[in-house]
C-alpha cells in the first residue's frame, strides 16, 4: 500500500455506546444480547430483573434490539420490560434497532408506544439513525408514525444526513417529507450529488451530475422567483472557482470531472457549513487522490485548507499533520520541490496542536491520560519530522526566518516526551520513532542537520531527561558502525561548546565510545604505576599504553 487514498481511514460520524467491555451486565442482559432465547425465558421465570441496567445503563431489552432478535424482544416487552429507558447517551431501544436495520423490531416497538421523536444526547432522532445508514423500509416506517424532520446537535436534519452519506433512496423519499421546504429540498439533491463526487466507497460522477441537475432545475423552476444560491466567496484550494449557478454553467462543465469534483467541495462546504465536522474528510480524500497522482501542488492546497478548517474547530490535527509530513516526504524522495511556505504553515499549525495536546494531558481524565499522553507525543514526533524536512526545503531568508520563529516558539513550550526528554534529546536519539509511510525515506534519527537547526532557534544544550542525561549524555552512548562517524561527530560539535577544538570532540567519542576492557584496566595499571614498557612490548600496544 503506497496511495495516500487508500491509507486514509473512514471516520466514524456517530459513535454508538456498544463497547466491548460491557461492566455491570446482568446473565439476562448476556442472554438476551447474544440471542439465547431458552435462557432468557428461563432466566425471567427465576424472576431475573428484567429492567436491570448496565453501567452505561444499557437494558436487556436493547441488548435483545442491538442484536435484532424480535422473539426474544417480544419476550421481554410481554415481561413488562420498560423500553423508554435509554443508555447513558440517551440513546433509546427504537434508536439502536432503526441504526442497526432491525425493521420487524422497529415495527414492534412502535407499536408498543416507542416515542419515534425521542432525542439522543447528540441530538439525533431514530430517523437520523435510519437516514445515516440507508434503511429505507425503516425510515418510511418512522415517517409513517410522524417521525419529524429535526435538526441533531450539528445541525442536520435526517434528509442531510442521508444525502451527506450518499443514500439517495432515503433523500428521494425524505424530499417528500411535510417538514421540507424547497430550499432544503434543494440543498439536499446538491448536498447528494456533491457527495457522490469526493467519497471514495461511494464516487459516482454520474450521479453527481444528475442530482445537481435536478437541484438545477427546482432553483429555476419558477423563472420569475429563482432559488439563487447564497455563494460563498471563492476558496483557493477549490482552484479559485465558483459554482455554477445557471443551467448552462452546469452544462459547460458536464465532462469535467475535475471541475465536478471541486463543485462538489464547494456545495459540501457552502451546505454543510465550514465548520460542520463532515466538511474535511472529502477535501482529504480528493487531496489524497491528487498525490496518488503525483499532482503534489493541488494535494497541498486541499489539505492545508481541510487542516485550517479542522484546526478552526478545535479538532484532533494530529493524522492531518502527520499526513503532511508523509507527503513532504515523498515529495523529498522523488525530488519534487516542497514549497517553503507550505512547510512554514504546517509547522505553525503543529506548533498549535502540541500546544492543544499539552493542555488536553492537563485536563484529562484518568481513563483519557494514556491516548491524551500518546497523541502528545505523537505531535511532538511529527513536529520533529516536520523539522527535518525544513533542512530539505529550499528556502529563503524570510522563509527560513519565519520557520525558524515556530521552532524557537515550540522550544519555549518546552514539550517532553513521557522519558522527560527534550526536542534535542529526541533529535539525537536512534529510538525516536519514525513513521514509516514516507516519512523514513527522508528523515531519521540522530540528526545532525535538525540538532543544528533546533540550536540555533535556542535549544537548550543542558536540558535532563528523567534519567538526568543531557542529550550529550545520550549521543554518547551511540554505538553504531563507524559509517555514521560524522553524524555522531557533527552532533557532538553542535552540543559542546564552541572553543573546543576538534581533537576535544574526538576525545570525548573515544573515551566514551571505548568499551573499559582487561587491557585498558592493564594499560593504566602501566601507567599508573609508572612500569617501564617501552622497547618490552609490540610497538602497536606501546602507543595503546600511551594513550591511557
Ligand atoms: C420494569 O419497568 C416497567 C415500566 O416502568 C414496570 O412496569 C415494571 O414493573 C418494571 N419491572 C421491574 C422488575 O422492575
Ligand atoms: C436525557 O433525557 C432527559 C429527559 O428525558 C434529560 O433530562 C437529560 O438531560 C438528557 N440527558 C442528556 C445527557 O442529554
Amino acid at each position: 500500500m503506497n496511495q495516500f487514498s487508500e491509507f486514509l481511514l473512514t471516520p466514524l460520524f456517530f459513535s454508538l455506546s456498544i463497547s466491548y467491555v460491557i461492566d455491570g451486565a446482568t446473565a439476562l442482559w448476556c442472554a438476551a444480547g447474544a440471542g439465547h432465547f431458552d435462557v432468557v425465558r428461563l432466566l425471567l421465570s427465576h424472576r431475573a430483573n428484567v429492567n436491570h441496567t448496565t453501567i452505561t445503563n444499557s437494558t436487556p431489552l436493547r441488548a435483545a434490539c442491538f442484536d435484532g432478535r424480535l422473539d426474544i424482544v417480544r419476550f421481554l416487552v410481554e415481561h413488562n420490560a420498560d423500553i423508554r429507558i435509554t443508555n447513558k447517551y440517551n440513546n433509546t431501544c427504537l434508536m439502536i434497532a432503526a441504526y442497526k436495520g432491525h425493521a420487524d423490531v422497529v415495527q414492534f416497538l412502535l407499536e408498543r408506544g416507542a416515542d419515534p421523536n425521542a432525542k439522543a444526547h447528540c441530538g439525533a432522532t431514530a430517523l437520523h439513525f435510519a437516514a445515516e445508514a440507508g434503511h429505507l423500509e425503516i425510515v418510511k416506517e418512522l415517517v409513517r408514525c410522524q417521525a419529524n424532520m429535526v435538526v441533531n446537535g450539528h445541525g442536520m436534519t435526517p434528509l442531510k444526513v442521508a444525502a451527506e452519506s450518499c443514500k439517495a433512496e432515503v433523500v428521494e423519499l425524505l424530499l417528500e417529507h411535510a417538514d421540507c421546504d424547497a430550499k432544503s429540498r434543494i440543498e439536499a439533491l446538491e448536498l447528494l450529488g456533491a457527495s457522490f463526487a469526493n467519497d471514495r466507497e461511494n464516487y459516482d460522477i454520474q450521479r453527481t451530475y444528475h442530482y445537481l441537475h435536478m437541484a438545477m432545475m427546482e432553483r429555476h423552476r419558477d423563472p420569475n422567483n429563482v432559488i439563487v444560491k447564497e455563494l460563498l466567496p471563492a476558496i483557493e484550494a477549490y482552484g479559485g472557482r465558483s459554482e455554477c449557478r445557471t443551467m448552462s454553467d452546469l452544462e459547460a462543465i458536464r465532462v469535467d470531472r475535475d471541475a465536478l469534483h471541486m463543485e462538489g467541495l464547494m456545495i459540501r462546504e457552502r451546505v454543510l457549513g465550514s465548520d460542520n465536522i463532515d466538511v474535511s474528510h472529502p477535501i482529504i480524500y480528493r487531496g489524497a487522490v491528487y498525490a496518488d497522482n503525483m499532482e503534489f501542488e493541488q494535494c497541498i492546497k486541499l489539505w492545508l485548507h481541510a487542516l485550517r478548517l479542522r484546526q478552526k474547530g478545535n479538532r484532533n490535527t494530529h493524522k492531518d499533520l502527520l499526513r503532511f509530513a508523509q507527503v513532504f516526504s515523498q515529495m523529498v524522495h522523488l525530488k519534487e520541490r516542497v514549497v517553503a511556505p507550505s512547510v512554514e504553515q504546517v509547522l505553525s499549525c503543529s506548533v498549535l496542536e502540541i500546544q492543544r495536546s499539552m493542555a488536553r494531558v492537563e485536563t484529562a481524565t484518568e481513563a483519557e491520560l494514556p491516548s491524551a499522553l500518546d497523541n502528545y507525543e505523537s505531535n511532538v514526533f511529527t513536529f520533529l519530522y516536520l523539522v527535518c524536512i525544513t533542512t530539505k526545503t529550499n528556502c529563503g531568508e524570510q522563509d527560513r526566518a519565519r520557520i525558524n520563529k515556530h521552532i524557537y516558539d515550540l522550544i519555549q513550550m518546552d514539550p517532553r516526551s513521557r522519558d522527560g526528554a527534550s526536542l534535542l534529546h529526541l533529535a539525537i536519539s536512534s529510538s525516536t520513532p519514525v513513521d514509516d509511510f514516507h516519512t523514513n525515506d527522508v528523515c531519521s534519527f540522530p540528526s545532525a542537520q535538525v540538532t543544528k537547526l533546533l540550536l540555533d532557534c535556542g535549544a537548550p544544550v543542558n536540558a535532563v531527561d528523567h534519567e538526568g542525561n543531557t542529550p550529550l549524555h545520550v549521543i554518547v552512548q551511540y554505538n553504531r558502525p563507524i559509517s555514521d562517524f560524522l553524524t555522531l561527530h557533527a552532533i557532538i560539535i553542535s552540543l559542546t561548546p564552541l572553543d573546543k577544538s576538534t581533537t576535544g570532540v574526538s576525545e570525548i567519542l573515544l573515551k566514551t565510545q571505548m568499551k573499559m576492557s582487561l587491557k585498558c584496566l592493564a594499560a593504566r595499571a602501566v601507567r599508573r604505576h609508572r612500569i617501564t614498557y617501552r622497547n618490552q612490548i609490540p610497538k602497536t600496544l606501546e602507543e595503546f599504553v600511551e594513550f591511557h
